[in-house]
């Protein structure tokens, strides 16, 4: 059997004396879609962080494409994460002082693009998550949708071969979620990216090919969709 692309191995993490994780694994395959549910506290977002290379886990293992992440340092965690990955975080990450053209250009830019190329391609993300008008407003001025949309252009825009999106649909309406989502996944699907997709909305990890449960920091289930899936 072929190694997946992204893997976590019992994977523990605690914050002061709160335990986030204990015991989480975690597998993914290129082009895979795999929803990370549970509620709230449940430890999403930190399992997400850890496989995305963000937080270094206390312990257990982290590997992508063979390379033993939590090994990284700080500095080459942030270059893997800059080449190989799309971040939305789920408390946002945009810059305020860049227009909304600027950030969503930045990764570009910081991987030495020229800078009209990295407009352009800016642009173009804009345009298909159907914010192309706020390019040049500053992300202050925009409202909750408004601004996943641009995180969301901003975490495809480098091409990344992971997407890790934390809650990338909470403030969009029924009708948003669904467009945002379509786009997203087809774009993937397309690319041969992987998504790990966080989410405490069933609705939306039903867009998902695979759902890993998290309860009290451990993942409890997995479970495929489609035929056969409970
Ligand atoms: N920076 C932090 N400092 C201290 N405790 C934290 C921190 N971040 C998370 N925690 C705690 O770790 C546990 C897991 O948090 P996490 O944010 O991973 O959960 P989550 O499943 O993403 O929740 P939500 O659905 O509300 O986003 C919770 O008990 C939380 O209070
Ligand atoms: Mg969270």
């Amino acid at each position: 059997m072929s190694e997946p692309l992204l893997s976590g191995r019992n994977l523990r993490k605690a914050y002061d004396r709160t335990s986030a994780l204990d015991a989480a694994w975690f597998d993914l395959s290129a082009g895979e879609i795999v929803a990370v549910t549970g509620r709230s506290g449940s430890g999403k977002s930190t399992l997400m962080l850890c496989l995305a290379g963000v937080l270094r886990p206390d312990s257990g293992e982290v590997s992508f494409d063979g390379v033993r992440v939590d090994r990284l340092s700080e500095a080459e965690r942030s270059l893997l994460r800059r080449r190989e990955f799309g971040l939305v975080l789920q408390f946002g990450q945009l810059l305020p002082e860049l227009t909304v053209d600027d950030n969503v250009a930045l990764p570009l830019l910081l991987d030495g693009r020229p800078r009209r190329d990295a407009r352009s391609a800016a642009r173009m993300w804009l345009e298909r998550f159907g914010v192309a008008e706020l390019a040049l407003a500053r992300p202050g001025q925009l409202s909750g949708g408004e601004l996943q949309r641009v995180a969301l252009a901003r975490a495809l825009v480098t091409g990344p071969r992971i997407v890790f999106a934390d809650e990338p649909t909470g403030a969009l309406d029924s009708a948003g979620t669904q467009q945002v989502l379509e786009l997203v996944l087809d774009t993937a699907r397309h690319e041969g990216m992987s998504v790990v997709l966080v989410t405490h909305d069933n609705t939306v990890a039903a867009f998902a090919d695979r759902e890993v449960v998290l309860a009290d920091g451990c993942t409890t289930s997995v479970s495929a969709f489609g035929p056969g899936a409970s």
